[in-house]
């Protein structure tokens, strides 16, 4: 009797971001065309699964062929916090992720996810379900991997954004920030200041001197600059400040209004008219640029053949430009932050774009 195929149980998890559906649709292309496998999707996240099978749908080449652009999920998702913090709710979810798994006869679980699902996975790993982790979060803050998918895109959007914000405050002269999201990590920041030549990048990793700010911006009004471009990572906080919070209409606390502190620090230094901008959730909307297709569509075809080789336990990644794996027992819920050696800060304080430091001396702009 031939062998079948495997059964894989495929869902996303945490903040949607742009190019899930590509990663949907490569699980399920590479494993039903390459190895005969059958791909069921779980709605919602991993949560899902642990209430019930009722959110469980087959998922063939038919049904993912066009999804490839699409932005969100079809699959659904879910960020509403770990059902897995305290520990007598774990052994439940896990208890009930175990039954719906052996219930719908599924020999792997692919997740897509950022770092709550993927820890949320690793719980599943040491309880012995075979699990192969697919990397996501424009954040691109998750251990193991260079990039996630959704960065990419993101830093396109906050890239535009930031553009049109530099040109209207050159032509009122006004200070224009961006604030972007990034949680405690400001790799969006960072890339997006690069791309657009902005005057200060405002990241979590370092705090920053209102002075060292206000100061490089003033020496670029000296040389004739009008206006000036800022852009606020949502964790940025001033040298003995905090991060700003602000609370959900369902009362949750959630990082932001750094960029609207900056404005009222920036005018009430320089007496320059400043505006914030809070890109939000547009950073997360939307068809997936090509790069963000392809990393998608690349880490898919790696899971899917892990699958194959039955070597669970592992989450896809990219290192120098090339797949890598990091195994979940190696995971912690700590995430990748800019660290002191990141190239990329040598690089935007090389091309003239303050971090803030104190007393730093100021690369003079044009
Ligand atoms: O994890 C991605 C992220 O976009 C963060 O940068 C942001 O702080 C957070 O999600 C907001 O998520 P939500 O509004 O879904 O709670």
């Amino acid at each position: 009797m031939a062998k079948r195929g495997l059964r894989l149980g495929l869902c996303t998890g945490g903040g949607d971001c742009p190019g899930l559906n590509a990663a949907i649709r490569g699980v399920v292309l590479h494993a039903e065309l390459s190895y005969g496998m059958e791909v069921y999707g779980i709605r919602d996240g991993l949560t899902g699964l642990s209430q019930g099978s009722s959110g469980v749908e087959r998922l063939p080449v038919a049904r993912v062929e066009e999804i490839l652009t699409r932005g969100g999920t079809i699959l659904g998702t879910n960020s509403q916090g770990s059902p897995f913090r305290d520990k007598a709710a774990a052994q439940r979810h896990i208890a009930a992720i175990k039954a719906a798994v052996a219930r719908l006869k599924l020999d792997a679980l692919i997740v897509i996810g950022g770092d709550g699902s993927q820890f949320m996975a690793k719980q599943l790993v040491t309880a012995g379900l075979a699990v192969i982790g697919i990397p996501k979060t424009i954040d691109n803050d998750l251990v193991g991997t260079e990039q996630t998918i959704g960065f990419a895109t993101a830093v396109d959007i906050t890239t535009e954004a930031a553009c049109r914000l530099g040109s209207s405050g050159e032509a009122h002269n006004r200070v224009m920030i961006l604030e972007v999201m990034g949680r405690d990590a400001g790799h969006i920041a960072l890339a997006t200041a690069i791309a657009s030549g902005a005057h200060a990048a405002l990241l979590p990793e370092l705090p920053f001197a209102l002075d060292t700010v206000v100061g490089h911006l003033r020496a670029a009004q000296k040389t004739g600059q009008r206006g000036g471009l800022i852009i606020a990572a949502e964790g940025a906080h001033a040298f003995g400040g905090d991060p700003v919070f602000r609370r959900s209409v369902s009362g949750s606390l959630l990082l932001g209004g750094i960029g609207a502190q900056v404005a009222a620090m920036v005018y009430e230094a320089m007496g320059i008219e400043a505006r914030s901008t809070v890109l939000g959730h547009v950073q997360r909307g939307g068809t997936p640029n090509p790069a963000d297709r392809i990393l998608a569509s690349s880490f898919a075809r790696h899971a899917v053949d892990l699958a194959q080789q039955g070597a669970f336990g592992r989450i896809v990644g990219i290192r120098r430009g090339r797949a890598s794996e990091t195994s979940y027992a190696s995971i912690t819920e700590k995430r990748r932050t800019i660290d002191a050696a990141d190239p990329m800060l040598q690089t935007v304080e090389a091309l003239g774009t303050t971090l803030g430091r104190p007393s730093t001396s100021n690369k003079r702009r044009r």
